[in-house]
């Protein structure tokens, strides 16, 4: 008898995107000069070798590592988010260690106990998983960038990412404290997604544990930090989640039965990186000369670039669908993503990534010059 499956629980979910552009990366990879690959954010700058000999130097560990990660990790993210964001005010205790970013947000509305007939707010431009974290938790989702869209509604999570994923949009101080007073009003959590938070081209990206922000009270407040990307991280899958020590605790609490633990020699990889300022100021320049390079020639080809003041992505459009652009730039060998990938109003761009070595961002200029 052959295994049934009831309830397909990838029926819930949209087509998984990538797949959905393997016509123009063929189209991409057939130009003589080889594909420039701008579609992905993931980084290819080697980790640094700070953090490669602190995850080989207990590669002889055996033991279980324990879900809410060593003291010296936890300390180590509580310094780095004061030194580097100015949050002050953070208990260890109230931090988390993730197997990457991207599984908390898929699994943290089912984490916080959301379910059919709650509400959750994701921007209108998006990092897919938002979407995908309600889906599984069968919440209902609002996509709205301002706090009226959502009416008189009590939305039970409140997603935000600044500088955001794929606009390179940063949300103010003033914003940032508005969406924290309308949740406390409401009774919402809030959970920022704070992985681009290094990365700021133009002016400062605050976070929304900042005191400026939150006046130091984290109740009802989530911050979600990866090291994928500003400290090439991304193969080791780290991240970490902190804030509202109550909220914390919970996410620990099922976590720890779930088994869901960052392994050791990562640990040890994460506590070297947080403890290191340069390695992220050095790779945050690669991406600066990057991204000067390509916003030249990508305004030079008749492109419009918007928000993009922070962040890994130029959001760029030439006016037109997102598939047309896509396909425009896979005859010059480049590929982007679509603007559709992250929601209807991504329809007339494109994201163009900073994600490729020096000499790949070079040969796209060159060919975006002479289109
Ligand atoms: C906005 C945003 N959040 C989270 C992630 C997930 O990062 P990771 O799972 O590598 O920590 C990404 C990755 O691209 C992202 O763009």
């Amino acid at each position: 008898m052959s295994v049934v499956l009831r309830n397909r629980v990838s029926s819930l979910l949209p087509d998984f995107p990538w797949d959905t552009i393997a016509e123009a990366r063929a189209r991409a990879a057939a130009h003589p000069g080889g594909i420039v690959d701008l579609s992905v954010g993931t980084p290819v700058d080697p980790v640094d070798p700070l953090i490669r000999d602190a995850l080989a130097s207990v590669s002889e560990v055996p033991g279980y590592p324990t879900t809410h990660g060593t003291p010296e990790l936890r300390a180590a993210a509580v310094e780095a988010l004061k030194r580097r964001y100015g949050i002050t005010g953070l208990s260890p205790a109230a931090v988390l260690p993730v197997i990457g970013t991207k599984e908390l947000i898929a699994g943290l509305p089912r984490l916080l106990g959301l379910g059919a007939g709650d509400l959750m707010v994701i921007p209108e431009i998006a990092y897919p998983t938002y979407e995908v974290g309600g889906l599984l938790a069968g919440c209902e989702i609002l996509r709205a960038d301002s706090l009226t869209q959502i009416g008189p509604r009590n939305p039970a999570l409140i997603f935000i990412n600044s500088p955001s994923n794929p606009t390179g949009k940063v949300l103010g101080v003033d914003h940032l404290r508005k969406v924290v007073s309308f949740a406390r009003e409401r009774g919402a959590i809030v959970t920022s997604d704070e992985c681009y938070l290094g990365l700021t081209w133009e002016g400062r990206a605050p976070s929304l544990l900042n005191p400026e922000v939150c006046d130091g009270d984290f109740t009802g407040l989530l911050a979600v930090h990866s090291l994928s990307k500003t400290s090439n991280l991304a193969s080791y899958r780290a991240g970490f989640v902190a804030g509202d020590p109550e909220l914390v605790a919970e996410l620990l609490e099922v976590r720890k039965h779930s088994g869901m633990i960052v392994p050791f020699p990562i640990q040890a990889a994460m506590t070297a990186a947080l403890g290191d300022d340069a390695h992220e100021s050095r790779q945050r320049e690669r991406y600066r000369t990057r991204r000067e390079v390509l916003r030249k020639a990508l305004e030079g080809a008749g492109f419009r670039i918007d928000d993009s003041e922070a962040g890994l992505y130029l959001w760029a459009t030439r006016g037109e669908p997102s598939r047309t652009t896509l396909n425009w730039l896979a005859n010059l060998g480049i590929l982007a993503a679509p603007g559709h990938f992250y929601g209807p109003a991504g329809a007339k761009h494109v994201r163009v990534a900073l994600t490729a070595a020096d000499e790949r961002i070079a040969a796209a200029a060159t060919r975006l010059t002479s289109a």
